[in-house]
């Protein structure tokens, strides 16, 4: 799952809410304290991991 696109959507939209489902409360917390360019630099990190499936 390490797109980079879906990485930075699903991150916007604990911050903002949109995203309720399951236990995304919890990632809430995390991504309210992110910043834009921390979430596209943490999609980047995950888009590079070697043992990712894309
Ligand atoms: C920089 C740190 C983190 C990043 C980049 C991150 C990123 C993500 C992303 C992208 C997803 C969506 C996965 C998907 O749609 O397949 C996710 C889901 C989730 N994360 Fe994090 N996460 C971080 C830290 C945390 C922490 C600290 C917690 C726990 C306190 C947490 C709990 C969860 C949970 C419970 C879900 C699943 C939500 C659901 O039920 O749908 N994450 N995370």
């Amino acid at each position: 799952m390490q797109n980079r696109e879906y990485t930075i959507n699903q991150l916007k939209d604990f911050k903002t809410a949109k995203r309720t489902n399951g236990m995304a409360a919890l990632m809430m917390g995390m991504a309210m304290t992110l910043t834009e360019e921390d979430m596209q630099k943490l999609a980047d990190y995950l888009s590079t991991n070697p043992g990712a499936n894309q």
